[in-house]
């Protein structure tokens, strides 16, 4: 025994010798063997958004970047391997928390790393894409929901898969099936000829799809980081598009090839929302970090928060003709904020671009949205009620109810003169937003009932 290997104590020498044991001839797989092990007792603490002592057992990637203390692993090496040292032995250190793993568990990973560590992840391992269209016995939530700047389509959140209406007849053209499952922002170009699509797998991979809406096709497909992307937007020109997420940046990349343009790492939580300035230069985001930034769109420098940090902010939207944005938050405010900066701050004022806070809503609000011309104010969400408000003095003008559920997605019509919510209960409700009457309801997609229980 080495002068080292004496001043270890007796446990660190006990995980050795499991570490270095005698090796089976039996090939152990990463993918079938070890990752699942992981899956279950380590990937809590060691994934790409939690990263503790900076180590990732998540993916073979992942585990190939150094921790805090050097190198995950040492190929052919399990007994100088932290990856084994770790797990093995009377008392291991890790799983940090919850049960040890088996004799069994740390004889794998050892005899994988003895065996040089092999990455054996098939190619389409982590694709979570489907080949058909889902079939519905429930109808899916509704998260997002967007009309066509022409006004000839409306585009509807599914599950893995975007539904285009023709918003005239609201019959059904197409299912835009694409890989993610989750579809959390839709957004028609300018031109209305593509419809962007922020979309995730949750702590997987986070994804933006471009359609192509006269064909149906998929354009592009981008997997941008680990996880789920929210509140895509249009620049006026429609040649970038922005868009928040869990990672809590807000990224800008190009339309044409998916180039990133630029990334704003200033807020310290999820961003939901983004919308860019009539100019096109500067751009807004909104966080549950409760802050509305403004971003010099060019420079990615940021700007000024523009409200006062009041409250989680869940929904937000520009107003059409004004250099105004309103917010929803979890407490049920809804305020109307001027979009510039907020310079002249004082001690006694430090709510200055406020323009309007209207009454608290019921629950937390989802969704906000203004009328074409800017005149109206929709706003819906944890509450039972989607109400909508005159944006010039605040005074509620209607009050929709019907809803079984919280509500994800308002849309006014381009002409102004219907509102469609959704949410939760997977139901589109069509309102005219002059009286609040409701006109219509209807599941984007038919739904195949669930086979009958015989017997008892
Ligand atoms: C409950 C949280 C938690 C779980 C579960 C967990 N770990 Fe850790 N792990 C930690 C923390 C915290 C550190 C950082 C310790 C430090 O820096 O001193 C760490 C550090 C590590 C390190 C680096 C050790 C070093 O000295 O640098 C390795 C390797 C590791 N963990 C492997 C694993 C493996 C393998 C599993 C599953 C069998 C696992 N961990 C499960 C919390 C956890």
């Amino acid at each position: 025994m080495s002068a080292l290997e004496n001043r270890i104590p007796i446990f660190v020498l006990l995980s050795l010798a499991l570490c270095a044991g005698v090796w089976a001839d039996a090939p152990v797989s990463w993918f079938k063997d070890v990752n699942p092990i992981f899956k279950r007792s380590c990937n809590g603490c060691h994934n790409p958004n939690k990263l503790k002592g900076e180590v990732d057992t998540s993916t073979y990637t992942g585990l190939l970047k150094p921790g805090k203390h050097g190198p995950n692993f040492v190929a052919g090496q399990s007994d100088k391997s932290l990856l084994c040292l770790q797990v093995a032995g009377k008392e291991p250190e890790m799983p940090k928390e919850g049960d040890a793993l088996s004799a069994d568990e740390v004889a794998l990973i050892a005899r994988w790393i003895q065996q040089g560590a092999i990455d054996d992840t098939p190619t389409n391992a982590y694709s979570t894409r489907i080949t058909e269209s889902p079939v519905y016995s429930t109808p899916p939530v509704i998260s997002a929901m967007s009309f066509s700047p022409d006004g000839h389509y409306l585009a509807i959140s599914g599950y893995h898969e975007t539904f285009l209406f023709d918003a005239t007849n609201l019959t059904l053209v197409s299912r835009l099936l694409g890989e993610a499952p989750r579809i959390e922002g839709l957004a028609f170009s300018p031109d209305s000829k593509v419809l962007a699509v922020a979309a995730g797998a949750p702590a997987r991979f986070g994804e933006v799809q471009l359609w192509d809406v006269a064909s149906a096709s998929e354009v592009h497909a981008w997997k941008l980081g680990s996880d789920s992307l929210f509140g895509i937007s249009w620049s006026p020109d429609g040649t970038r598009l922005a868009f928040g997420g869990v990672d809590k940046s807000v990224r800008v990349i190009a339309a044409a090839d998916g180039h990133e343009v630029l990334k704003f790492d200033n807020h310290s939580d999820w961003v939901f929302r983004t919308a860019w300035m009539a100019d096109g230069k500067r751009l807004l985001s909104g966080s549950r970090d409760r802050a509305m930034k403004l971003i010099d769109a060019g420079s990615g420098q940021f700007i000024d928060d523009i409200n006062k940090l009041l409250e989680p902010i869940l929904s937000m939207a520009r107003h059409p003709r004004e250099e105004w944005a309103v917010y929803g938050g979890t407490e049920g405010g809804l305020r109307i904020y001027k979009a510039k900066e907020n310079q002249e701050r004082t001690d006694a004022n430090n709510d200055v671009n406020q323009v309007r806070s209207f009454e608290r809503q019921p629950g937390a609000v989802h969704a906000v949205a203004f009328s074409p011309d800017g005149t109206l104010l929709v706003a819906g969400g944890a509450g039972p009620e989607v109400r909508i408000y005159r944006t010039a003095d605040g005074a509620r003008t209607a009050t929709l109810t019907g809803h079984t559920g919280a509500v994800f997605a308002v849309a006014f019509s381009p002409n102004g003169d219907r509102v469609f919510t959704g949410g939760f209960d997977g139901l589109v409700r069509m309102y005219d937003p002059a009286t609040g009457h409701m006109n219509g309801i209807f599941t984007p997609i038919r739904l195949i009932p669930p086979p009958e229980v015989v017997g008892n």
